[in-house]
């Protein structure tokens, strides 16, 4: 069943757990990682980027095909479709008028007040239609680099103010977590996590969940994050088996075989994620 995201981040906070959030790229992959989430009872948010969504054809697209394998797999698991990282309003629009049940409006980049203008504008428009909202301040870097920059990393002060300016339903706070392979060593600051936590008192976000072992998930959660987010060790791993098995046979070029060689190593993955985290049997 598809459902906004506020009952599931009430019922982890409550619990000490987080939502893991899984960027889908095809129609196999959110197949993969419902059965996945379902054979562990645990809820779930599908996450796609704009740049997916033009992937995969269009909002409607990416809403039609979820709709549809949500009931044709019998999946009983809540199931939450997650805008991931839209940088306007118009995306964030279409998405919500698609029936994506939440958004995350990145305007990061952009300067505080802009930043909170525009979430406002998002805002206003998802919760006349029941829709969640998350929002990003500080830098997550896609580089694996820079993560040692405090200048990336939010500031408390103005994190507050965003909160209480804009009434998002989730914050992403920049800490130290980056998308992708982290290239150093990663320097996440639990302090401020958990300084942000009790200023904002709003349900956190961790992006970059990939390669952080599980005490770094688990402080996380700790520190009242309810929702992480796993991209590249989800490619990485289906890709690894794909590779291995086309090396493996020369012949095979029937893509579903292709796809499919990497479903068991991409299920692993989301197993232990779902561990990790403590979102297994959570239903
Ligand atoms: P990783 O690719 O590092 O797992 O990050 C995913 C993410 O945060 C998507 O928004």
């Amino acid at each position: 069943m598809l459902v906004n995201s506020n009952e599931l981040f009430n019922a982890a906070l409550k619990g000490g757990y987080a939502i893991p959030a899984y960027n889908v790229n095809n129609l196999e992959w959110i197949k993969f990682v419902l059965e996945a989430c379902q054979e562990d009872n645990s809820p779930v948010i599908l996450a796609v980027t704009p740049k997916s969504i033009q992937y995969f054809g269009g909002y409607k697209v990416v809403y039609n095909v979820v709709n549809s394998l949500i009931s044709e797999l019998n999946i009983n698991i809540p199931v939450v479709l997650h805008l991931d990282h839209a940088k306007d309003f118009d995306s964030c629009k279409k998405a919500i008028d698609a029936g994506f049940t939440s958004v995350m409006i990145d305007a990061s980049l952009k300067t505080f007040e802009q930043n909170v203008d525009i979430t406002n504008k998002v805002m206003d428009y998802a919760k006349k239609r029941g829709v969640n909202v998350e929002a990003e301040l500080g830098v997550i870097k896609t580089d694996g680099y820079g993560i040692n920059d405090r200048a990336y990393y939010s500031d408390l002060e103005d994190s507050k103010n965003f909160v209480i300016q804009t009434g998002i339903d989730s914050f992403a706070p920049s800490i130290g977590n980056v998308h992708g392979f982290y290239k150093e060593n990663d320097n996440l600051d639990f302090d401020l996590l958990g300084a942000i936590c009790k200023e904002v008192k709003i349900p956190l976000v961790l992006h970059g969940g990939s390669n952080l072992d599980e005490n770094k998930l688990k402080a996380a959660v700790f520190c009242g994050v309810v929702k992480v987010n796993f991209n590249t060790d989800l490619m990485h791993a289906w890709s690894l088996a794909v590779r291995e098995y086309l090396k493996k046979n020369v012949d095979v070029y029937d893509p579903r075989k292709i796809i499919l060689s990497g479903e068991d190593a991409l299920k692993e993955v989301i197993h232990k994620k779902n561990c990790m985290i403590g979102s297994k049997n959570r239903k």
